[in-house]
């Protein structure tokens, strides 16, 4: 089983930016995370990083090929992208929505999310440790589904 696990703009800063918001742990310390939540399940996992919305939608596209379930905090474009909800309508893969703060407790227009309407669930607001419990759901529902 292979999870894609996509991290849109500005989350390579993690550690430097807003840590009051985002916590001091870095994208480094996130990778790790996802990685050895990979391992403890049996999985593999992909990483993948972008501030541009267009290499997301590619990353999305390509995942149709190999890939069992996503991932996916898009960061600022969950707010404003219909072309990353469509490419995960298009894929048709299972996803869970991740942020690591609770978008619902902050500005209006973090209450907004386009790519929810493709997810599974969403996981808003358990910081780093929301990766894992997206990657915890997204296998107890591979496994069912092919039960
Ligand atoms: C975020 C929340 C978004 O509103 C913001 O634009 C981000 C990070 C989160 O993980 O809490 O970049 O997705």
């Amino acid at each position: 089983m292979k999870i894609l696990v996509i991290n849109g703009p500005n989350l390579n800063l993690l550690g430097i930016r807003e840590p009051d918001i985002y916590g001091k742990k870095t994208y480094s310390d996130l990778v790790d995370l996802i990685n050895e939540t990979a391992r403890e399940l049996g999985v593999d996992v992909e990483v993948f990083q972008s501030n541009h919305e267009g290499d997301i939608v590619d990353k999305i596209g390509e995942a149709y090929v190999g890939t069992d379930g996503i991932v996916i905090n898009p960061a600022a474009y969950t707010h404003t992208s219909i072309a990353i909800l469509d490419a995960l309508k298009a894929v048709g893969l299972p996803a869970v929505e991740v942020h690591i703060s609770d978008v619902g407790k902050r500005e209006d227009f973090r209450r907004i999310s386009y790519v929810r309407a493709a997810c599974e669930t969403s996981i808003v607001g358990h910081g780093l440790e929301g990766y894992a419990e997206a990657m915890k759901f997204l296998c107890d529902l591979l496994n069912k589904k092919t039960k």
